[in-house]
């Protein structure tokens, strides 16, 4: 897949404005909007559930990517989608029978991720990448926005790509966690194709720039 995609994540967006945060990451040319739903159980924080993702829904048609940090899954699950999720992305070990939720998310009409953290081991892409259109590595451990890129997580990115280009299928390669203007350019090399990006997007002055500038590495 050669068309890169930025995702803004609102985890690093001013609450109190959150629609207009959302607007103008539109405005500048975000791809997706990445929604990191946590629940103070799988990962120590809490975050959104489907209300959010219900208030801004009208206020763009681009896709809404939800990364589900929580367990169980499977009702957040359909909650999401009623609530207009384009992309639902979990993790192995939030549920018992990952080929299902991967099921219940496509019978909902949704992209269906898996979520790779720093340790998964990538065998959990050996019976699921048939089936799956994203695969979501984490550069950081789940839990926060602002931490520091893991390095070591690009040979990940690499693997997961050869392994996406044997398998033959269009599966997206999602990279979540650190990714700013001065890594970006390395995690595109080792495969990535779609970068998620929070602090680095929100922090900035002019959103447009900084996304027409990772855009650019
Ligand atoms: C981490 C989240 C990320 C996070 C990215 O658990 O999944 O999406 O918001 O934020 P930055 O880009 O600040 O690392
Ligand atoms: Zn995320």
């Amino acid at each position: 897949m050669s068309t890169y995609r930025i995702a803004p994540s609102i985890l690093s967006a001013d609450f109190t404005r959150l629609g207009e945060e959302v607007v103008s990451v539109v405005q500048a040319g975000a791809d997706m909007i990445h929604i990191d739903v946590m629940d103070n159980h799988y990962v120590p924080n809490l975050t959104f559930g489907p209300l959010v993702c219900k208030a801004l829904r009208p206020l763009t048609a681009l896709p809404l990517d939800v990364h589900l940090m929580a367990t169980p899954v499977d009702d957040l699950i359909k909650n999401f989608a009623r609530e207009g999720a384009n992309i639902i992305s979990f993790h192995p070990e939030a549920t018992d029978h990952v080929d299902r939720t991967i099921q219940l998310i496509q019978d909902f009409g949704c992209q269906a991720g898996l979520v790779l953290n720093p340790s998964t081991p990538v065998n959990h892409l050996d019976w699921t990448l048939e089936k799956i259109d994203m695969v979501l590595v984490m550069s950081v451990n789940p839990g926060f926005g602002g931490q520091q890129f893991l390095e070591g997580t690009l040979d990940k990115v690499k693997l997961v790509r050869e392994m996406i280009r044997k398998s033959g299928r269009e599966v997206a390669l999602q990279v979540d966690g650190g990714i700013n203007v001065e890594n970006i350019r390395s995690v595109a090399s080792a495969g990535g194709d779609t970068f998620v990006a929070g602090s680095a997007i929100f922090g900035a002055n002019s959103y447009s720039q900084i996304i027409g500038e990772m855009r650019e590495r």
